[in-house]
């Protein structure tokens, strides 16, 4: 089986198991302290920034010392009803006692849920008029019978909160049920937009949820990367070799793109030999021609003005919120700290050593290449909002 072991040890989509993971071991420890002392959380970091695999790892450790875990994905849901199959289809995953106890209540309650088989879907489709929303509020006070029943505390995860905003009426419903789940469960929060995160848990009238302490993922650190890297092209009998710096300083800590510029590194790297800068130069041009589609599309989804603010971060040098920058990428000055928010909102921008950076370096590297001149079709006119998230999933 000598070719099994040749394959690339580095994934780049979707959430990672936890012995795959760099580090974040401060951060699932500081988590689980919360969990263990019935503390929730949200967790804010940008999209591919290991949100969902950190869940993952503290929803494991958390099922181990007894706790009922779901994580319930709610990216891009736009019905009430889309909520429920989520909050459904994460509950199917439950296995053992807990299950059956889940599995005896759906049934019971008669009103549609199921584990397994088409559950609430196959009900929609059925009875497209069901009442879904006294389905969802049935469904959220699950923790509270689980707890009463079988004694069991709940740790209920909700990945990318912040897309319950797209459906009326959502986070009121959440919030009327889970504030008063305080012994039977415990609340863990992951969203990437810190404006709409802002938005669902700062409103001093109607938070989400009262207490639910704020945590942001940062970057890796470079060391751990480092060494995650180096360490995994030796397993696979290749050696790194003076590729790893530029590859370093270009992904500067970018979790998922980290992985993706190791991977297509690897992929250039024959078995037996060093990868050299000629291998790092053939992989990030692979990298920007397979990504360069999302590129287009995560260009597309920003505003005009966002667009000049993004380009002025990858390619000016001039003061950020001077007369030349704003003459070069065609901005009036009073824009650009509007245009700047609105880009930190939606963590398409970080603060990274006290000053503003774009937070993709794949996105930033496509920037230069297209330069400061305007291309046709680049300023929509007619286009004043956000389109909706073209960048969806990883
Ligand atoms: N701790 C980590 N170590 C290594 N790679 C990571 C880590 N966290 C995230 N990644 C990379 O980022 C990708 C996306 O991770 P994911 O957890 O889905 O991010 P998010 O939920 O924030 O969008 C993973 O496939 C992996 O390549
Ligand atoms: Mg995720």
């Amino acid at each position: 089986m000598a070719a099994a072991r040749d394959i690339n040890p580095f994934r780049f989509s979707g959430p990672l198991s936890a012995e795959d993971m760099i580090d974040r071991d401060p951060e699932a420890d500081e988590l689980l302290a919360l969990v263990e002392g019935g503390h929730s959380f949200r967790l804010v970091g940008p999209r591919r920034y290991g949100k969902t695999t950190l869940l993952r790892r503290v929803l494991e450790t958390a099922e181990r010392e007894g706790m009922a875990t779901v994580l319930v994905d709610l990216q891009d849901v736009l019905s009430i009803g889309e909520i429920v199959v989520r909050i459904e289809r994460a509950y199917d995953r439950l296995k053992g006692a807990v299950r059956r106890h889940v599995d005896a209540m759906f049934r019971s309650w008669n009103i549609g849920l199921a584990l397994g088989g088409g559950g609430f879907t196959a009900t929609l489709q059925r009875n497209p008029n069901v009442d879904a929303e006294s389905v969802l509020l049935r469904l959220l006070e699950l923790p509270a019978a689980l707890f009463d029943r079988a004694g069991v505390v709940s740790l209920i995860a909700f990945d990318e909160i912040q897309d319950v905003l797209a459906v009326p009426g959502a986070d009121g419903k959440i919030r009327s049920v889970i504030q008063h789940h305080t012994d039977a469960a415990t609340y863990a929060f992951a969203g990437s937009a810190p404006g709409f995160m802002e938005q669902l848990f700062a409103d001093p009238k109607r938070p989400l949820l009262d207490q639910a302490v704020a945590k942001s993922l940062a970057p890796l650190p470079l060391d751990e990367v480092g060494d995650y890297v180096a360490r995994r092209f030796e397993q696979t009998h290749r050696d790194v070799g003076v590729a790893l710096t530029p590859m370093l300083e270009f992904t500067r800590g970018h979790p998922q793109r980290s992985m993706m510029l190791a991977h297509y590194l690897w992929q250039h790297t024959p078995r037996g030999a060093t990868a050299d800068e000629g291998a790092w130069v053939a992989a990030l041009d692979l990298a920007a021609a397979d990504s360069a589609p999302l590129m287009r599309a995560i260009w597309r989804a920003l505003t005009p003005n966002e667009r000049r603010m993004a380009r002025a971060l990858a390619i000016t040098t001039t003061p950020l919120y001077g007369d030349e920058t704003a003459a070069a990428v065609g901005i009036k000055r009073a824009s650009i700290a509007r245009a700047l928010e609105s880009l930190v909102n939606n963590a398409d921008v970080i603060r990274a050593a006290d000053r503003l950076t774009l937070t993709d370096p794949m996105f930033e590297l496509w920037l230069r290449g297209r330069g400061l001149v305007p291309e046709s079709g680049d300023d929509d006119p007619d286009e004043n909002g956000r389109e909706v998230a073209a960048d969806s999933g990883s």
